[in-house]
């Protein structure tokens, strides 16, 4: 048994819809979440400096004492998740194979869309996570940088969002997909929305709670998980506006949303 918390981060607030799986699935952990709210968005950002960001927030988790981390944001998995498991001496968690693993058990044999913003698309990680599982998958993929600002907005039903979701997810449409990956923090709020675009027989992956069932698994494999008398508490770093974040993020998280800390790390 370890009380330790999970930390959890992101590039900004997105990452609240992965920390809210993670909060329902384990209800006695405790967690702290960092948003890189001073260098939000990550997914236009070349590896390079998503590694290094990515690298700098791992280290201030490890200072307040976690005991697993978790990679919220799909850019960063993409980018970093290799780099960050060889630097932590804690578990490191991606959302990418669990998304993966997840639409590879969904699929029945149509093709796979995902969709995520340019650097996760262009890294190629979901199709070849996806490939490994299901070498004859066929995965089309198609970034939607868009569906962050909408989101950002709170226009999760806005006609300009179903407009934008249109011309975007037609190319997977026409293909007849039958599963899609959300390959972004962002999207499962976009979820009944795209739903509605896709038809109601396309199964859509969150990869949010795949990944917080496999924090589940890794922290009862290595002995980290809490007591289940445990009261979890839940604390908030972020790196710049925390009025904004605190503000946008009770739409993630609704009443958990508390003060943020404001840690900026350069
Ligand atoms: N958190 C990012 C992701 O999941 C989306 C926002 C950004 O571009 O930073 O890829």
């Amino acid at each position: 048994m370890n009380s330790s918390p999970i930390g959890i981060f992101d590039s900004g607030i997105g990452g609240l819809t992965v920390a809210r799986a993670v909060y329902e699935r384990l209800p006695h952990e405790s967690t702290v979440y960092f948003g890189d709210t001073a260098r939000v968005p990550y997914g236009p950002k070349s590896p390079e400096t998503v590694r290094r960001y990515s690298l700098e927030i791992l280290e201030w988790l490890l200072g307040q004492g976690v005991k697993a981390v978790v990679i919220a944001c799909n850019t960063s998995t993409a980018h970093a998740l290799e780099t960050l498991q060889a630097a932590s001496p804690v578990p490191v968690i991606g959302v990418i194979e669990p998304g993966a693993r997840a639409a590879a058990a969904a699929s029945v044999g149509g093709p796979i869309g995902v969709i995520g913003t340019a650097g996760t698309i262009a890294s190629n990680a979901y199709a070849r996570a996806i490939q490994r599982r299901r070498p004859d998958a066929r995965v089309e993929q198609v970034p939607c940088p868009l569906f962050v600002p909408l989101v950002e907005e709170g226009w999760f039903e806005h006609p300009a969002a179903e407009l934008i979701a249109r011309e975007y997810l037609e190319p997977l449409r026409r293909t007849g997909v039958d599963t899609l990956v959300l390959g972004c923090t962002h999207y499962p709020l976009l979820k009944p929305l795209l739903q509605r675009v896709m038809g109601g027989d396309v199964r859509l992956i969150d990869s949010g709670e795949e990944t917080a069932a496999v924090v589940a698994q890794v922290l009862g494999r290595t002995a980290l998980d809490a007591s289940p008398d445990s009261a979890a508490t839940h604390r908030f770093a972020v790196s710049d506006d925390e009025a904004r974040f605190r503000k946008v993020g009770i739409r993630f998280i609704g009443s958990r949303m508390g003060p943020a800390e404001v840690v900026p790390l350069d």
